[in-house]
């Protein structure tokens, strides 16, 4: 997992990247990296807001966000536009890019 906390907003933390090895995916461990890093006491200040993108096709990861909110007090997740596939695409590339979307979790203070 590599995340940071927005220079501008610390107690936003930024999740950059969140993976587990294929062979042991299902069994909570990204869920459990998530709770570790948003309720540990020894970093400061609290995480109050946690942001992330998603790609529209990446259902394990929407679940693992979704999850993470109903296990931080029910927090709303709101989902905005970000990238769209055009803005993925290179004019040499015919690949095809799923839109990233903004995901924004926190519960209300
Ligand atoms: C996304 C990823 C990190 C999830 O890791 P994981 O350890 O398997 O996730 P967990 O076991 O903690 O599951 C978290 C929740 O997501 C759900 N979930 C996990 N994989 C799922 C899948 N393939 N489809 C639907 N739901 C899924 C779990 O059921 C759980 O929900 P619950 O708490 O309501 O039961 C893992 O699938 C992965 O490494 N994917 C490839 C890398 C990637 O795409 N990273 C995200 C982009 S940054």
């Amino acid at each position: 997992m590599i995340g940071y906390r927005r220079p501008e907003d610390p107690s936003c933390l930024f999740i950059w990247q969140v993976a587990v090895d294929e062979r042991f995916r299902g069994l909570g461990l990204a869920g459990r990296m998530l709770d570790d890093l948003l309720h540990d006491k020894a970093i400061a200040p609290p995480v109050h807001t946690l942001q992330t993108t998603i790609t529209d096709d990446n259902l394990a990861s929407q679940q693992t966000f979704r999850s993470l909110a109903r296990r931080w007090d029910d927090a709303p997740m709101v989902v905005t536009p970000l990238f769209e596939s055009a803005h993925l695409t290179h004019s040499s590339d015919t690949a095809h890019h799923e839109p990233e979307r903004l995901y924004e979790i926190g519960p209300p203070m």
